[in-house]
């Protein structure tokens, strides 16, 4: 099959969607290639935390309904330690502004039903997915679907298939620079069916490690414990689990968590990574495959979409003007926003998380630098305005 788009995007994740929906309404033609199917993408359990921006965007593009009705507008988080609970007030901080807890996968969900509606195509399912001819003014995708072999000709491609695909790969190593740290420790993340245990988002740090509460609706919660990237899940039992979240997040007042029945759990690793640029030729990279923060901060899906953001407002520029000035400076653009969110997620991993070799100074460290965040309204409202998001146009 033959196939002829503006712009060939590969990745059905938030990027490549809200791409997607972004360049339509430039009447802007693009495909869309997924290698997962639809029920996948619409149930895998990952971010939590929208940014005002993102928000926004959804509104603008007309999948906001849901995540209106559904989702929980939070003005605050709190930061635990010393057995006791301080409050970062975004409202009062920010002027106002706050984020909005909706899971990732509802906004996949309503990302690919409106594209879908508008008559948009979405190839799911498609494996053995190569780029070809990036240089050139004549890029294509080659992949398979149900059986035959896809050929999709483009004016751009946007690589947009997170950190495992095959999109960065495309671009040569030579002219590449690639920043990388990984981290001595991973995150430990359940699902568990109980009420919220607190109204906000709790970020501990503890002796015996950093520990998250965060919620998902009333009757589902999402929480997280630092552990070892390379434990197996097999050595956690729910039990376990439960009593190092209480451990970890007792304070002097007696505050406890609520539990009930884990649903899902598993281990991820973290790192930092970014590589510059993120383009070549006519390949444009955005979102996770162009860059990753460790999740301490949330800002990991808010990141890809300000790339998109920008993708499709230099994409506009040159269909309606004939102007390639934006898309020579997207990967400039872009990563200003990304080392500042790199910045920030590194930060407040070290600040929150024990390290393996961290010593009676490193501590001390981190508890005055929890101190002066909680205490000094100038590093407050730094912690409020990276966390809610700086505005687009930063
Ligand atoms: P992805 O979501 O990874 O989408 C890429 C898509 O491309 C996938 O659907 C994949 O199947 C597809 N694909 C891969 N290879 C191919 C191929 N060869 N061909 C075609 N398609 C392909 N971020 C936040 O902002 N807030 C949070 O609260 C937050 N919490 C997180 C919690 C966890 C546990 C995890 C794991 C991540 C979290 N993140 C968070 C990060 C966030 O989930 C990612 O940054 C976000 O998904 C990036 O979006 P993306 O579209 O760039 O990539
Ligand atoms: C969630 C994930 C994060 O990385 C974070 O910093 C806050 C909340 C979540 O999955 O709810």
């Amino acid at each position: 099959m033959n196939i002829r788009t503006q712009v060939g995007i590969v990745g059905a994740g938030p990027a490549g969607l809200m791409l997607a929906l972004l360049l339509a309404r430039e009447g802007i033609d693009a495909v869309v290639l997924e290698s997962r199917s639809r029920a996948e993408i619409e149930s895998t359990i990952r971010a939590g935390v929208l940014e005002q921006g993102t928000v926004d965007l959804m509104t603008e593009l007309g999948v906001g309904e849901r995540m209106r009705r559904e989702g929980a507008v939070h003005s605050g988080i709190e930061l635990r330690f010393g057995g006791a609970g301080h409050r970062i007030d975004f409202t009062d901080l920010t002027g106002g502004r706050g984020i909005m807890l909706y899971p990732q996968h509802e906004v996949i969900k309503d990302c690919v039903a409106a594209r879908l509606a508008e008559g948009g195509t979405i190839l799911f399912s498609v494996s053995d997915v190569r780029l070809d001819n990036v240089v050139t003014n004549q890029p294509l995708i080659r992949c398979l679907h149900e059986g035959g072999q896809v050929e999709l000709h483009c004016d751009f491609i946007a690589g947009c298939d997170g950190f495992h695909g095959v999109s960065r790969a495309s671009l040569p190593e030579a002219e590449l620079r690639v920043f990388s740290r990984s981290y001595p420790f991973g995150w430990l993340g359940i699902l568990m069916q109980a009420p919220p245990s607190a109204s906000e988002l709790i970020y501990a740090y503890s002796e015996r490690g950093f520990a998250l509460v965060s919620t998902r609706s009333p009757e589902l919660q999402r929480l997280y414990i630092q552990c070892d990237p390379t434990d197996d899940i097999a050595n956690w039992s729910d039990e376990l689990i439960l009593d190092e979240l209480q451990a970890r997040l007792v304070t002097h007042d007696g505050w406890e968590l609520l539990a009930g029945p884990v649903t899902q759990k598993s281990i991820l690793a973290m790192r930092s990574f970014v590589i510059e640029p993120m383009q070549y030729g006519r390949l444009f990279l955005a979102g996770d495959a162009a860059h990753i923060v460790p999740p301490t901060g949330a800002k990991g899906l808010n990141l890809a979409v300000a790339d998109v953001r920008h993708l499709a407002r230099a994409l506009a520029h040159f269909y309606q003007r004939q102007q390639t000035d934006l898309l020579e400076a997207y990967s400039t653009t872009c990563l200003r926003r990304v080392w500042r969110a790199e910045h920030f997620s590194w930060w407040m991993t070290s600040m929150l998380h024990r390290f393996p070799d961290d010593d009676a100074f490193q501590q001390r460290m981190q508890r005055a630098q929890l101190d002066y965040t909680v205490t000094s309204r100038a590093a407050a409202m730094s912690l409020a305005e990276n966390y809610v998001g700086l505005p687009f146009d930063w």
